[in-house]
């Protein structure tokens, strides 16, 4: 490490609070030679020259002492960007500025991806940047990308190789196109993607997003920049997300971050690093401002969303334990105290009863009986289960390290549907993981069929440096034999989703309408209790909220429709009448 690299952590140490020992900080000098218009001088080279030798000469004389103790007694709270933070001693303050240049951001992956999109943009919005949809208008290209399969990346990959061309074609008049990696891969790769790929500008780790304006900034000199530290505490708990579309009528509210599961095959804690929780009163007060826009849906996020564990206050460290789930455990030691998830469930949905709750990812071993009962007594949870259970073969299980066998799941699904009546359950499988063999992958197809999922992920197993089976295992099922495993599956899933969605025939269910379906503008689609999307024609129905009226559902709206249909993946019906949730428990 350098001095700069040692200065920039020890800054961010002393203003930020604790952060994991193993990190990762470069700034760089950029060989390409790049150029910035300006009224004021007539050749765009000379004038990327200037500002490279005055940033090397501000660089140069560094920080001083007197820098380091105004840090140091600055509060521990997290700046927030639009207050404007004190510029590193080698940036102007007004060069931590958007001034009005174009970013179009790209998410790719999970859910988590698309709510860090929201909090990177609120983070840039604030800093003077604006947003466009038009990849030719842009001066900035951030994607924000996922690490989870080879697959995930290889698409980043052929991205950048188009946006290659898009930079190199930029017309010299106009300032040069800055490209940027965010999250998953950023964090992962670090710096093997200057190397791979020139023409990225930055890199940004999953908690990095609000040293963007920093980043940017120094991306703006000609210089490749990157902060991929991962954090112990940070939960953008004071970052409102911007959604992308206004109109939305559901929000994903993000409760935790990272994980500390350490699965034998997943990225995920090395990428989004150790497990932490967003407090509480943080959570609310953007649920709350959700429900005030008018928003009647709020997925509560996280990578294990059910191990939520609040300690920002002394006094939570006393709160009441809860168990785990019979017949689990976990890879690491017990932790103590906390808010839990089952309290943070009882808060949220009391804010707006109107408002459907959902949560997603919960891990299986987090389900004590407090949150089975409140998913129960509350009318505005959702009746809605992820259960993520990787593989029906309890000798996989102990490979992958998930902390449970077969038998203890399947007493789990049992326990889940005697407490909520009418779960709808969901999953993930793994396709061949490294030593499963033909009757390992048929003890998943039988789960599968015994569960009788309503939706379900599957993917093929992909080998990912760093974790625990690379180190250990041998990835040894060839790729065609574990497509062939994922394909079987998949027939599996649909057969039985089919036989559970077709129960819902000539049943009336509610329906959260989102808006036209995508294949006719002549039907609207929305999602029922379970989450399944629900296609019946647009027509005129009776008014339940203004009797004797008639009306159109609009997006947002609440309708009861007979379910006349249905699929693996899809209901269809006939809308009754447009209600309220709890108008709706009349007619169930
Ligand atoms: N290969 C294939 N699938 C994976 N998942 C996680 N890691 C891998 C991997 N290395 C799947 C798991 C997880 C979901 C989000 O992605 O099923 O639940
Ligand atoms: Fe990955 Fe397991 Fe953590 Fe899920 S619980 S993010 S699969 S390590």
């Amino acid at each position: 490490m350098n001095s700069l690299q040692c200065v920039l952590q020890a800054q961010r140490s002393l203003r930020w609070g604790p952060l994991a020992a193993v990190s990762w900080l470069l700034l760089r000098t950029c060989r390409a030679h790049c150029s910035l218009p300006s009224p004021a001088s007539p050749s765009p080279e000379r004038q990327e020259n200037g500002v490279q030798k005055d940033f090397s000469s501000r660089l140069a004389t560094g920080p001083t002492f007197q820098h380091f103790l105004r840090s140091a007694s600055a509060p521990q709270e997290k700046p927030s960007s639009s207050e404007a933070e004190d510029p590193p001693p080698y940036l102007r303050k007004e060069e931590l500025l958007g001034r009005q240049r174009k970013v179009y951001l790209e998410t790719y992956g999970c859910q988590m991806n698309v709510n860090d999109t929201d909090i990177a943009w609120s983070i840039l919005q604030k800093s003077g940047y604006l947003r466009t949809g038009n990849l030719q208008e842009a001066d900035v290209i951030l994607l924000v990308t996922c690490s989870i399969r080879e697959k995930a990346e290889q698409t980043i990959w052929n991205r950048l190789h188009q946006l290659k061309t898009l930079k190199t074609k930029r017309l010299h008049s106009r300032a040069p196109l800055r490209i940027g990696i965010l999250g998953c891969m950023a964090e992962r790769l670090k710096e093997e993607i200057f190397n791979r790929e020139k023409m990225v500008d930055l890199l940004a780790g999953p908690d990095a997003y609000r040293d963007l304006p920093r980043l940017l900034a120094v991306a703006e000199s000609g210089q490749q920049a990157a902060n991929v530290l991962l954090s112990l505490d940070e939960t953008y708990a004071d970052v409102l997300p911007v959604q992308m579309s206004p109109s939305a009528t559901s929000a994903f509210v993000s409760i935790m971050r990272g994980c500390d599961n350490m699965c034998s095959y997943c990225i995920v804690p090395f990428t989004r690093g150790r497990e932490r929780s967003r407090p509480v009163a943080s959570i609310l007060e953007e649920v709350r401002k959700l429900s005030d826009q008018g928003l009647k849906e709020v997925t509560l996020l996280g990578q294990n969303v059910n191990s939520f564990r609040d300690n920002s206050e002394v006094q939570f460290n006393n709160a009441v334990s809860t168990n785990l789930s019979r017949g689990f455990t976990t890879n690491y030691k017990t932790k103590q105290g906390g808010l839990r998830f089952s309290h943070l469930l009882d808060q949220v949905s009391q804010v707006d009863p109107e408002m459907r709750i959902r949560f997603t990812s919960p891990h299986p071993k987090d389900f004590p009986d407090e949150v089975l009962q409140l998913i129960q007594e509350r009318d505005n949870i959702c009746k809605q289960i992820h259960l993520p259970a990787q593989s029906g073969s309890s000798r996989v299980l102990e490979a992958m390290r998930r902390g449970y066998s077969r038998e203890a799941y399947v007493e789990l699904v049992h326990h889940l549907r005697e407490s909520i009546p009418g779960v709808c359950l969901s999953s993930d499988f793994i396709a061949g993981f490294c030593g499963e063999t033909e009757e390992d992958h048929q003890h998943t197809v039988s789960l599968l069929r015994e569960v009788q999922y309503n939706t379900g992920f599957l993917f093929a197993y992909s080998m990912r440096q760093k974790t625990r089976a690379y180190h250990r295992l041998k990835d040894d099922v060839p790729e065609e034999v574990k497509l062939r495993r994922l394909e079987e599956l998949i027939t599996v899933f649909r057969e039985e989703a089919s036989k559970v969605n077709k129960i819902s025939v000539g049943c009336t269910q509610l329906v959260l309408v989102e808006g036209l379906s995508k294949r006719s503008v002549t039907d609207l689609c929305g999602r029922n209790d379970g989450n399944l999307k629900v296609i019946f024609p647009d027509t005129e129905m009776e008014d339940g909220i203004n009797p004797g009226l008639k009306v159109r559902a609009q997006p947002g709206d609440y309708v009861l429709v007979k379910i006349t249909s249905a699929s693996s993946q899809t209901l269809k019906g006939h809308a009754l009448c447009r209600t309220t949730l709890k108008d709706s428990l009349a007619y169930c």
